[in-house]
């Protein structure tokens, strides 16, 4: 799950670009970083383990000459964050430096038939194979093109890589299977990434490279090639509507909390989805003969609470499924009737695709609902839905995963709508409410952040904290202690309420955290029970509560009060927001970086 990036200027420097470029992709994996640029036939390499800042602050990042180069951010997988195993990684002469991203699954067999051969490998990497392959074949009279295309011919797994080489310095060739790669063209520049924003603010027009492709970047411009056939690709760039301001901060201190506060805007945007496609999901779910919400983390929960929808509204079963068990639980009952509604934001979550992949060989039909135009889900999807949340920098999930709840809501309304279970004056309310949802979220922000900073600050030092819903609460629960965790890093359970009393309640002691979130919905009743049962063992009440519910504020230690009035099944947007901020603000109380929580990265594309 690193980032990789590469450029050719028509005249400048490409160390600065490249610096500026991996800044961008650093959600992607920040373990270490480094660059590579060639000047006549000399090949420049800075790299060090660490925070890319960091890293520059000392060693200039930009201090490289050359009008090409290529970079790395790295989310180390095989070998420790030491600066051997930081990328670029080069050949024995040091004339070939390649970046990947993804993993070498035969590494260990072409490490050895290389050692054999002479070659001396400098790190613990499975990516260290790739340069050392190149050379192979260079020493053989190929031209650089064909020794990359017979190298990657060698490779099994995972692979998005850049090379350069002082053999032949004005290119860069690079190639992909499963892991992502996009090229960025611009009228006096040509660049190549992991993802779009790490060259949205040089152009928006860019090309994706597909599985089994090589790319030759030159003053020419882009040739794509297959690389088992080598046939020549054409690719027209397609212009992308982010506009570069979306992938900065924008004043903010985190893009976590630009990004929570871009929700109002965002849900607004995801209100205006083509009608069409809407239309064909609806028309899918309603023929499924059995129907799998598949995704990861805080998309899983995004299909925790529409299996909940489905059913309440559309009387729809459905099994929401964490992706990586996938296989496991369903991978043999699959068949041509059953239908997978797969949620990822990125597009790209390894664990997803591979589960998508096991389907599909079974003939089930795949919906997708992602964020990222042209990522691999929006290419195996059978129809797919891109939900206009604009970039996500965080590493958190926020606004993705209210976008995500406010099209799978959409969804829902709709299949209830066609198969009449539902009246027209309630579906008429649910569109309106849906409408209103935008607006409440603004209202929540503006009204409970301060709140959540002062309980941020008082519950600090608190060591492990429970999140209790129950209903279409407990997907919110599980997406709360998710945020909690992940960036403040305190270990943190999660449970519908009604389950806490068959063990995880053993753990209450007098002044334990117990979260609960307390829709006023048909829930409301046996949420006060489990209140009362935390409370009667001396644990700390934090309720987010409707506005003017008083049962519950008489019994809460703390609560946040949020003004929704929305009909239950649209409850998960609002009361999410909450424990977004709840999150942020702990992560800063207890000096964690929101942005880049240790050990993660934005997009989980290795199995
Ligand atoms: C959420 O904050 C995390 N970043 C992570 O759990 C994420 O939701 C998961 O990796 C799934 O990502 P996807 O939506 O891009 O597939």
């Amino acid at each position: 799950m690193c980032g990789i990036f590469g450029c050719i200027l028509r005249t400048g420097e490409a160390a600065s670009t490249i610096h500026e470029g991996l800044k961008k992709l650093e959600y992607r994996g920040y373990d270490s970083v480094g660059i590579a640029t060639l000047q006549g036939s000399q090949l420049f390499i800075k790299k060090d383990s660490g925070k890319i800042d960091s890293v520059h602050a000392i060693h200039n990042l930009e201090a490289l000459p050359g009008r090409l180069g290529i970079g790395h951010t790295r989310w180390a997988t095989h070998g420790a964050p030491y600066k051997e195993n930081a990328h670029p990684h080069t050949d024995c002469n040091n004339q070939v430096a390649v970046v990947h991203n993804g993993i070498i699954e035969n590494f260990a067999e072409l490490k050895t038939e290389l050692e054999e051969s002479g070659h001396v490998f400098r790190s613990k990497t499975d990516t260290e194979v790739i340069p050392h392959l190149i050379e192979e074949k260079l020493k053989e009279g190929l031209s650089l093109v064909d020794a990359v295309r017979e190298a990657v011919k060698r490779l099994e797994g995972s692979y998005a890589i850049a090379v350069i080489s002082v053999k032949e310095p004005n290119r860069i060739i690079c190639a992909r299977k499963e892991s992502p790669l996009v090229l960025g063209i611009a009228d006096d520049s040509l660049y190549v990434a992991s993802d779009i924003p790490a060259f949205l603010s040089k152009t928006n027009k860019s090309v994706i490279v597909q599985d089994g492709e090589l790319v030759v970047l030159s003053d020419k411009g882009y040739e794509i090639r297959n690389v088992i056939d080598w046939k020549l690709v054409t690719r027209e760039p397609e212009v992308i509507d982010w506009a570069p301001e979306m992938a900065a901060k924008q004043g903010y201190p985190h893009f976590m909390l630009k990004e929570i506060h871009e929700q109002p805007l965002r849900l607004r945007d995801t209100l205006r989805l083509q009608d069409k496609y809407l239309e064909l999901m609806t028309t899918f779910l309603d023929r499924a003969g059995e129907v799998f919400l598949v995704a990861c983390g805080t998309s899983y929960h995004a299909c925790l609470a529409a299996s909940y929808l489905f059913s309440k509204l559309s009387f729809l079963a459905t099994h929401p499924v964490i992706a990586s068990e996938f296989v496991e639980q369903h991978g043999k009952s699959v068949n041509i009737d059953s239908l997978l509604l797969v949620v990822s934001q990125s597009g790209e979550t390894a664990d997803t695709l591979d589960a998508v992949e096991s389907a599909r060989l079974r003939a089930a039909t795949i919906l997708g609902l992602t964020n990222v135009v042209g990522s691999t889900l929006t290419r195996v999807a059978r129809v797919y839905i891109v939900q206009q949340s604009g970039p996500e920098i965080g590493v958190a999930a926020t606004k993705t995963f209210t976008s995500q709840l406010s099209v799978l809501s959409q969804l829902a309304i709709r299949l209830a709508k066609k198969r009449g279970k539902v009246s027209h004056v309630e579906i008429e309310e649910l569109e309106e409410n849906l409408e209103r949802i935008p607006d409440i979220v603004e209202g929540i922000i503006s009204g409970s952040e301060e709140k959540v900073k002062q309980l941020a600050k008082k519950y600090r030092d608190r060591c492990c904290f429970f999140f209790l819903g129950r209903g279409m609460g407990s997907a919110v629960a599980q997406e709360g202690k998710l945020k909690l965790m992940e960036i403040s890093y305190i270990p943190s359970l999660a449970y519908p309420a009604g389950e806490s009393k068959h063990g995880p309640i053993s753990l209450i002691e007098s002044g334990f955290p117990v979260v609960f979130v307390c829709p006023k919905d048909s829930t409301h009743k046996s949420i006060i029970g489990n209140i009362m049962e935390m409370k009667a063992r001396g644990a700390s009440i934090i309720a987010i509560i409707e506005k003017g519910d008083e049962e519950i504020k008489k019994l809460a230690d703390d609560y946040i009060e949020i003004d929704t009035k929305l009909p239950e099944v649209l409850s998960p947007i609002p009361f999410v927001i909450p424990l977004q901020l709840l999150a942020y603000y702990m992560a800063l109380e207890r000096k964690c970086d929101p942005d880049m929580p240790r050990n993660l990265a934005k997009s989980v594309t290795v199995k």
